[in-house]
């Protein structure tokens, strides 16, 4: 699903360029569950983003379910990540105006499903969340736990093949945060590719492969 190598990435202060993603290869099968861990600043966010379609390498390969995404222009990425990629937050990002209903129809709209489909295909992924019942609620009406849950019903509504999580439980108690993840378990269990950067050594066991991330590269 994923084949990715010799990926580099340099972000740039003024003229100087500081490399961030620094030789990673990368292999990951449909179907598996991959999380990504290691220090702050080691290159876990900004490898899920290439990962994710949100942000494009310098130099290296990455193909994703048969697609050269590093040949795509910004276009090709956004239009990659709204029929191929769910994306999931540390911090929601729901649409604070919007009920729950309402921001999990959004990657509907944008990507150009009747409205007359919208609602029902909204509707079954709150269901598949456990949150049928909270469809008409804002998201401060919303426990984070519950929130997060919308957010994944949001990435879920698409049927993507790849679903990505940076820290999604990072802004939750350690409960709650079990909760998500046994959210995340069962979805795997269900077929779904998912590759999450969690700091949580326990949390990271979930799944089926732990990567390592230093200083820009993976380690055993
Ligand atoms: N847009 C950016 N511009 C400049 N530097 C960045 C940018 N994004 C991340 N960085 C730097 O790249 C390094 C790796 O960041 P990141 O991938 O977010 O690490 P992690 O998620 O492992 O904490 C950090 O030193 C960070 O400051
Ligand atoms: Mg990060």
């Amino acid at each position: 699903m994923i084949n990715i190598e010799s990926l580099h990435k340099s972000y740039f202060r003024g003229d100087t360029p500081l490399p961030i993603i620094r030789g990673v290869d990368l292999k990951i099968e449909r179907g598996e569950f991959v999380t990504i861990m290691g220090a702050s600043g080691s290159g876990k966010s900004t490898l899920l983003n290439i990962i994710g379609c949100l942000d494009n390498a310098d130099t290296g390969t990455y193909h994703l379910d048969g697609t050269a995404v590093h040949a795509a222009d910004s276009d090709g990425l956004a239009t990659l990540r709204s029929s191929l990629i769910g994306t999931i937050f540390q911090s929601f990002n729901l649409l604070s105006r919007r009920d729950a209903l309402a921001n999990v129809m959004l990657p509907l709209v944008y990507q150009g499903t009747p409205p007359s489909q919208r609602q029902a295909l909204a509707f079954a992924a709150l269901e598949r969340v456990g949150l049928a019942d909270r469809a008409t609620h804002l998201p401060n009406q919303l426990s984070g736990g519950q929130q997060q849950r919308v957010a994944i019903a949001r990435a879920l509504v698409n049927k993507p093949k790849l679903l990505i999580a940076d820290e999604p439980t990072g802004a939750l108690d350690s409960h709650t945060g079990q909760q998500v993840m046994d959210l995340f378990k069962a979805l795997h269990a269900e077929g779904h590719t998912i590759v999450m950067v969690t700091h949580d050594a326990h949390l990271a066991k979930t799944a089926d492969r732990v990567v390592h991330m230093r200083d820009g590269r993976i380690v055993i």
